[in-house]
């Protein structure tokens, strides 16, 4: 349990409006007007129907968006503001998204490898080649793919199968804050579980 008396707030989410197409006839008011907190340590869901903004609140919390109105705040820090290379690299890392649609999200000529390793890539995680190896294949074992996967691309891979190559792609970073757009519902139970 977390003492919220003591614990940090990581994320601050203030009156955020998101809207789309403003002023034209199709305008959408997808996200309107909502404020929540996530504290340290915490699992924070966000429930409701299908078309009330739940992936467009995730998408603009990675900051995908700028605000229509109102403020994202992660560890003190309104992302709207951030200016300098280090501070957006650090943000991008510190920060993941597991995509709802995993095709969408999967670049189809890279292979499994790559994508997975391509934020230990950029980040410089890896100490070496044979490390850079050993962290893809530690992470496709976690979500419950295996090493010989690593070699193919996504369109060799069902549903679920994407679906975990993203969630390993999002952990190869070991970020602070994960944001999870329904990731297990093509899992089956048992992976779900894990
Ligand atoms: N880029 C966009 N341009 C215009 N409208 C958009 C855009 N993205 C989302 N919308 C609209 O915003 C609303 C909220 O969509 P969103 O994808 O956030 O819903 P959701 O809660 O994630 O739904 P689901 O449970 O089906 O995934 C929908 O009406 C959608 O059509
Ligand atoms: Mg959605």
């Amino acid at each position: 349990m977390i003492d919220y008396s003591k614990a940090k707030k990581v994320l601050q989410v203030e009156h955020l409006k998101q809207y789309f197409n403003i002023g034209k006839p199709d305008e959408v008011r997808a996200v309107d007007d909502i404020t929540f907190d996530v504290y340290q340590g915490e699992t924070f869901g966000l429930v409701g129907e299908s078309g009330s903004g739940k992936t467009t609140t995730g998408r603009a919390i990675i900051h995908l968006y700028e605000p229509t109105s109102g403020k994202i705040i992660f560890n003190g820090e309104d992302v709207s503001k951030l200016r300098t290379k280090a501070q957006k690299q650090k943000f991008r890392r510190d920060m993941q998204m597991i995509f709802q649609d995993p095709y969408a999200s999967l670049n189809p000529r890279m292979k499994v490898k790559d994508i997975v390793a391509e934020g230990i890539d950029i980040n410089h995680l890896a100490k070496n080649d044979a490390d850079r190896t050993k962290q893809v294949e530690d992470l496709l074992e976690t979500v419950g793919l295996n090493r010989d996967h690593s070699s193919r691309y996504p369109h060799e891979f069902s549903g679920g199968q994407r679906q975990r190559i993203g969630i390993a792609r999002a952990l190869a970073v070991q970020p602070e804050f994960i944001i999870a757009d329904e990731p297990i519902s093509a899992l089956d139970v048992s992976i779900q579980a894990k």
